[in-house]
């Protein structure tokens, strides 16, 4: 990992910093009111370090995606993470994943909400890796099923607060294992309270049941699955979410 870069809020304008602030265009007059509304929420600087990158940019991030880049900010003295919204983002502000984020909150799932404005989300920092690169160096059976069985817990919880994440049938961004070995769903912004959720479903058909490189690489660690059976688990589980229909599905997919 390359060394951080911390850099006051003040001196964001310059390159190569601009370029984060308001990937992929920074202009005069969105730098100086991301600036203003980053005081606002009290942050006095950002840390540049990770293992992600943006294009074209020369400092590490600690991820990127279609809607945000995320870095380290400091919050009153902490280190908390802050998802900045991208310039050429399809959504208008991220105000709507606070809200759901802070739902997953309420049932313990999810890094911490810290506070948002239109371009900015401060949540909880988890120093950890993405599960498929966890997966890749943590072989142990025991340590794996530990990690899945919380990962179908936290979703289990999201089902239960009838909050739909919407992005766990394909998540290989989505879930951080931290040094603790506690998993962590991230990225709330296509969640919804209004449609029913599918969380347990969607995330055992990726981690078991699809075709994907993760599926394979947790059967070849932990064995075959009995797809037949998880199916079964899943659709008594569909018809009544109860906790032992969760259970089943927990002994058919991890026992
Ligand atoms: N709280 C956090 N602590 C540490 N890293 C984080 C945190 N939240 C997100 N990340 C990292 O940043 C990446 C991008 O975050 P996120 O998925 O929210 O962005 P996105 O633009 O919505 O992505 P996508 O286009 O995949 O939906 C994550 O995959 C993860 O690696
Ligand atoms: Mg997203």
């Amino acid at each position: 990992m390359k060394s951080p870069i911390i850099v006051p809020v003040d001196l964001l304008i310059q390159e190569p910093c601009a370029s984060i602030l308001c990937f992929p265009k920074p202009t005069e007059s969105e730098l100086e009111s991301r600036r203003e509304e980053l005081r606002g929420l009290g942050v006095s600087a950002l840390e540049f370090s990770g293992n992600a990158s943006v294009y074209g940019v020369q400092l590490p991030v600690l991820g990127k995606g279609f809607v945000g880049v995320v870095v380290v900010a400091y919050l009153n003295g902490q280190r908390v993470a802050v998802k900045i919204r991208r310039t050429d983002a399809d959504r208008a502000n991220l105000l709507h994943e606070a809200q759901m984020l802070s739902k997953a909150n309420s049932v313990n799932v999810a890094p911490k909400l810290f506070g948002a404005s239109k371009n900015f989300l401060l949540m909880q920092l988890i120093d950890g890796d993405l599960l498929p690169d966890w997966l890749e160096v943590n072989k142990d059976p025991a340590a794996v099923k530990k990690v899945l069985g919380e990962v179908l817990e936290q979703c289990f919880r999201l089902d239960e607060a009838c909050l739909d994440h919407g992005e766990l049938s394909k998540a290989p961004k989505h879930i951080i294992v931290d040094r603790a070995l506690r998993p962590w769903i991230v990225d709330f912004e296509t969640s919804s309270d209004a449609r029913k959720p599918a969380n347990v479903s969607a995330m055992c058909s990726y981690l078991f049941s699809s075709k994907g490189e993760l599926a394979r690489a947790i059967s070849e660690n932990l064995g075959a699955r009995d797809d037949s059976g998880i199916i079964r688990a899943l659709r008594d589980y569909k018809q009544k979410r109860t906790r032992e229909n969760f259970e089943k599905v927990l002994s058919v997919c991890l026992g």
